[in-house]
Parts: C-alpha cells; structure tokens; sequence
C-alpha cells in the first residue's frame, strides 16, 4: 500500500513538472488547466497525509508559504558582475576596435536585455538549493524561498550534476498591468515599471507573496564555463537550455559587428510586442578564451557591453518639490522624484526652472510625471500623467520666502525668477564660492559643491579669501571623517596652484553680475591688470566693444564696494595673480565666428582648454547641437551630439584634425 502511495506521488511529481515545464520554459502546455489543479490537489493530499514522501522537487513547494526571518546573506565565490553600458553605434564600433586589438576575428554573441533583477541559482546533483540576488557582487541575499515559487526555474535538472546559473528574473508587462489594475481596485500604490515590480516581489519575506506575482527568468550566464568542457559562451547556453532553464529565443550568435548592428536593429522594432521589457542588447565575445584574455575591469567584463536603448521617458512620483537658492539669489524649484533609472543612471531629482514652468506643465505634488534625460546628461520633467491623480495630489505653491535665511523674496516686473535679495544669504554665499572654485573659474581641482558646503558649515570658509588660508587648518581638516592626508594635500595644492591663474578665471571667479566668463576675458585682455580695471570709469568700460551699459555699470558698481576691494587687497597680499596671461587673440579663418560643439573625452587636452583654444581663435562654443552649429570636434566615446551633427550634416573633425587647425 505505502509503496504504491510512494509511486503515486513520484509519479504525479512528474506531471506536474512536466506540464511546468511545457508551459513556463517551452509555451507550449500539453495538459489542461483542469487536469493540472486536478493532479495537483490529489498529489497535495497525498503529501498531507504522507509527508516523508513529499519529493525535494514537488511543484507543490511551489505555491509559496515558507516565510524566513530575515535575509540570509550568500557570498559569491565568482563575482556577479556587471555590464559596461553604451548608447550609440559609435560606442559600439569602439568597443569592437578595443576586442580586435586584442582577438583579431571575434564572433559575437548577442542577446536581449531582460529588464529584471540578477539571480544566481546554485544546483547540486541537479537540485536547487540556494538561490541569491546580485547585492554588491560579491554577497548578495539568500531569495531560495521566493525564487522556489518561479515556475520557469527548474527544481531539480535534466542531470543530476553541481552547478551554478545565472539570469534575470522578471515580470511579464501583461502581469504588471494585471496587479496594478487589483492594486487599484484596492487604492494600493502602483507598482512603477517591471524592474521594480519583480524586484519588490523577490525582497518579501512570505514566499506567499513572490509566487501570487507570476514572476518569469531568461538564464543567460554560466560562470565557469570551462568546468564542462565548453570552449563557447553558446556551447554553456544550449547546455543550459537541456537541463531545463529557460533560455532567450532571440539570442543569436553572429560573425561580425555589422551583424551585431543588424541585430539591434531588429530587435529594436520588436521590442513593442514582446511579452516582457527589455532596456537594451547584450553583446558578448563567444569565445572563452578570448573572453579570458580580454579580461575584466574592477567592475565589467571587458568582453561584453550592454547597448541600451535611446532615452525613454520613464514613469516616475513627483514627491515633493523643493526650491535652491543659487549664487545670484535666483530661486529654482527642483522636482523631487522616486528614484528611477534613466539611460543608466538614477534619477531623483530634476530641476523645474521656475514657477511658469511648473505652471504650464500643471504639475502637482504626488503627481506620477514621465521624465527623460535631454541630450547627454540633464534630467527632465516631460509631461504629468493626469489620468493617474488619484485625490492625494498637493497643487503646487510659489514660496514667498528664502528658504535659507528666510528674506522676503522679490520678483522684477515682467520677469519669471523670484530672487533672494540679501547678500548674506549663506545659500548664495556658499554657491559663490563653489562658483569661485569651479572649472572655468579658477578650475581648483577636488573642490567639488560638496566639499564646499562641509567647509562651510564647519566654519572654515566663509569668505573667498578663506579658501586660500584652508592650509593653516590643515591637521584640523585631516581629521573630519571622508577627508584623508592625501586628499587633503592634494586639495591644498590645488589652491595654490591657483593662485598663478591668468586674471580672467579670477575676474569670472568673483560673480560680478553680468561678467560672465567671455566678458571676464575681453576685459582682462583690455585692461591687462586687475588694477587696471578697478580704476577704470564707465565711459572707459563702455567703450570696449561687448561691454555696454548695464555690463559697465555693474562692474563699476562691484569695484565701487569697500568690501570688495578690501577683498582683492587681501587676495593680493595672499598672492593670487592680477595679471593677464594669455597673448591677444589668434586671428585663424577656420576657427572665426565659427560655433564649437565639443563631445567626447579629448586626449591631449581637458574640454576647458579646448574652449579657451577655440576661443582664443575666435571661435564660440556651444553645448548642444542645432543647425547653426559650424563643426562638432569628435573625442573617445562621443554622445548623442556626434550622431546629430551626423543626422544634420555638420562637418566634423576628430582630435587629431582639431590639433591640426590649432
Ligand atoms: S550578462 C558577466 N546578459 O544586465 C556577465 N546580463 O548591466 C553579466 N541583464 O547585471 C551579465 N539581460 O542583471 C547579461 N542577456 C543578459 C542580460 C543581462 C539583462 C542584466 C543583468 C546584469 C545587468 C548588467
């Protein structure tokens, strides 16, 4: 009886896994939903009343239940790592270049970016027995009890051998969108894309909560593929697939990088109607040799690359807005987003520009608003989704007051900024001297908005002169917690350094309203020395082409200030220099009048100096790319800007063609 009770259960074990894995891994189910539940409840009562039956793979283990006390952690013997990203075709043609330098015929293969979370599934003598998510590479987080509920993640394997698998786990868009129309029945907050949504479901104690999710894999990585005998990164995939894992349809091995560019393009167009999200193309050295002799850097594998796909707006909550006081008073309000990834990079914050803006967009607090990354960097509001208000929404309120010192603030007639009048504002002051220190100011390396604000707040700087007198602190300095010897040191050299600046960086570097950096050269090359220029009248100023009333007056006003010669007597004394250096401007046709937009990392020069060459010949330049623009000069791993210019025809040099004309 018992022994026929035994075979019973092994064999409904087998059905059930059976029709699992025809419905999970292949889509291709060979039973009924009907004759499934009804194996099911028979082999469930059976193990009730016989549980030292129960198999280690039964699919009832699957239903979920075990809940844990907490996340155990698991160390990663081989390192979960992961992918370098880049955005364009040229990106891609680079990183081929950097593979044939190295392995001269690569065969590539590609396959789909699943937007999930990373899981490690380790099997011995083919049963699952832990399962863990990425964490920091090297431990991670024991999810066996989630990710047993995973009806695509085989219990127990075609073979009964020691392994280790690596893929992504995910939630189909169709489920998504199933909870989150349940969730709103129920005044539940959504779940915001499926990345989040699978990673939310695997980060649950109670493995009851994980399996009611329908989560899904795609295995795509075996890291050692040489314990079993592969010499192939598509030899470990198709072994993979026998065992049991669900593997991606869609990869594809391919002979050359124009195939790879093909494939991209492909899968780029169906990508709409897959069941599932993806946010890019992984491209992969096939080899295993080759991939061992490319090697790896601290993070990603120098053999493969993830492609992702142009800017997509993405789905994020408005969860506050808050407003910055920058150097000249201006008060910007800041949207204040949930963290969300846009083209590789979190994003929680955005800036609003000012009241109209937030207006016009009619943007509210607990507002879900689709943002994007405009041209390389600078995240952006696009729209609100006002289908998705749901009562909790705060409509937006201008401030009235300095949110730092707490000033009335003040708006001018016709214009849209509100402004902090008082020069004492500590917000202004701190962004003038962050200012002072920047890139094309006095350009003092390691002094970044950060480090600022803590020298502020501890009291060590509070005027510009300050800065240069930092290294009577230095032993105090050491000893703040995330400032080391080194850092310090460099730091204070840095400072020095500066001081031997040609006079226009320091000019910029004091904020006078109105001079901005090419004003601050065209009077420094004018007048020569500081003092100069601090003697000059206004009819003098205003006299020199560029330089009009409202420029003149301002700079006759600033040096008009006690204060602020009483400041440049000091920065004297401490040795800044009040000179100009640079010669007087390099006629060069192929440079004049013409506009600049640099993209791209330059070798033989930082992109300042790149600026002040053009400019020096009578050149402008500009940050974005528009018809107007003369010429885009190309650098290493070049943006979205080389591929515009592209698009709109724009000549374009490479270093190498730029050093040429210089
Ligand atoms: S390969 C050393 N292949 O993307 C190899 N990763 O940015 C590491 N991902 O952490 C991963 N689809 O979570 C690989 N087909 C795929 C992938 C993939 C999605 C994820 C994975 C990884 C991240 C890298």
């Amino acid at each position: 009886m018992e022994q026929k009770i035994e075979k019973r259960i092994e064999e409904l074990t087998k059905i059930l896994n059976q029709a699992n894995y025809d419905y999970y891994v292949l889509d291709d189910s060979k039973i009924t939903d009907q004759e499934y539940d009804k194996y099911l409840r028979e082999l469930e009562e059976l193990e009730a009343k016989y549980p030292h039956f129960a198999k280690e793979d039964s699919p009832t283990k699957r239903v979920g239940g075990e809940v844990i006390a907490s996340f155990q952690k698991v160390e990663h013997k081989i390192p979960m790592l992961s992918l370098g990203d880049v955005f364009n075709e040229s990106e891609i043609i680079s990183f081929d270049a950097s593979v044939r330098k190295v392995v001269p015929n690569p065969t590539y293969y590609c396959e789909l970016k699943i937007d999930g979370l990373s899981v490690s599934l380790r099997y011995e003598k083919g049963i699952l027995t832990k399962a863990a998510t990425r964490g920091n590479g090297v431990v991670g987080e024991d999810i066996t009890h989630n990710v047993k509920t995973i009806k695509s993640v085989p219990l127990k394997l075609k073979e009964e051998i020691d392994i280790e698998v690596r893929g992504e786990i995910f939630m189909s868009k169709k489920t998504l969108e199933k909870i989150n129309a349940e969730r709103e029945k129920e005044n539940l907050p959504l779940l915001q894309n499926p990345r989040n949504a699978a990673a939310g479901s695997i980060r649950q104690l109670d493995s009851k909560v994980a399996a009611k999710r329908n989560l899904d894999t795609f295995i795509y990585h075996l890291p050692n593929p040489e314990a079993y005998g592969f010499s192939y990164h598509h030899e470990g995939i198709d072994f993979m697939k026998k065992l049991g894992f669900k593997t991606n349809p869609n990869n594809r091995l391919v002979s050359s990088i124009s195939e790879v560019l093909d494939y991209i393009a492909e899968k780029q167009e169906l990508r709409p109607s897959l069941p599932y999200e993806i946010d890019g193309i992984v491209i992969k050295v096939d080899s295993i040799a080759s991939q061992q002799k490319l090697g790896f850097t601290a993070r990603t594998p120098k053999w493969a690359i993830a492609y992702k796909f142009p800017a997509e707006e993405v789905l994020t909550k408005l969860t506050d807005i808050l407003f910055t006081v920058g150097r000249t008073g201006q008060i910007t309000p800041n949207a204040v987003l949930e963290p969300v990834i846009v083209m590789g990079s979190t994003i929680s914050r955005a800036t609003l520009h000012n009241e109209d803006y937030v207006k016009e967009k009619d943007l509210m607090i607990n507002d879900i608003v689709s943002i994007r990354k405009a041209g390389d960097v600078i995240p952006e509001v696009v729209s609100v989704k006002k289908e998705r208000r749901d009562g909790s929404q705060i409509p937006f309120q201008m401030i009235t007051h300095c949110p730092i010192c707490g000033d009335v603030l003040s708006k001018k007639e016709g214009q849209v900024d509100y402004f902090c009048l008082n020069e004492k504002c500590p917000a202004r002051k701190v962004e003038g001297f962050i200012h002072f220190v920047s890139r094309p100011a006095m350009n003092i390396d390691g002094f970044g908005a950060r480090i600022m604000e803590d020298l502020y707040n501890f009291g060590f700087i509070r005027s510009i002169r300050d800065i240069y007198d930092l290294k009577k602190h230095r032993e105090d300095l050491i000893r703040l917690e995330g400032y080391g010897e080194k850092s310090v040191d460099n730091l204070l050299e840095s400072i020095e350094k500066s001081k031997e600046n040609s006079l226009e960086r320091l000019l910029f570097g004091l904020g006078i309203v109105h001079v901005g950096s090419k004003t601050a050269k065209i009077l420094a090359e004018h007048f020569q020395t500081m003092e100069n220029l601090m003697q000059a009248p206004l009819s003098t100023l205003v006299e020199i082409p560029d330089i009009g009333m409202t420029i003149g007056k301002s700079v006759v006003e600033y040096f008009a200030k006690e204060e602020n010669r009483k400041l440049l007597e000091d920065l004297k004394a401490l040795g800044l220099c009040f000179t100009y250096k640079g010669g007087p401007v390099l006629e060069n046709s192929e440079f004049q009048g013409k506009t600049f937009v640099l993209t791209g990392t330059l070798s033989k020069m930082g992109r300042e100096e790149a600026k002040e060459m053009i400019e020096a010949r009578g050149g402008k330049t500009s940050s974005s790319v528009s018809s107007k623009t003369g010429c885009v000069i190309v650098g290493e791993n070049p943006g979205s800007k080389y591929e515009k210019a592209k698009e709109l025809g724009i000549p374009i040099w490479s270093e190498e063609e730029f050093l040429g004309k210089l």
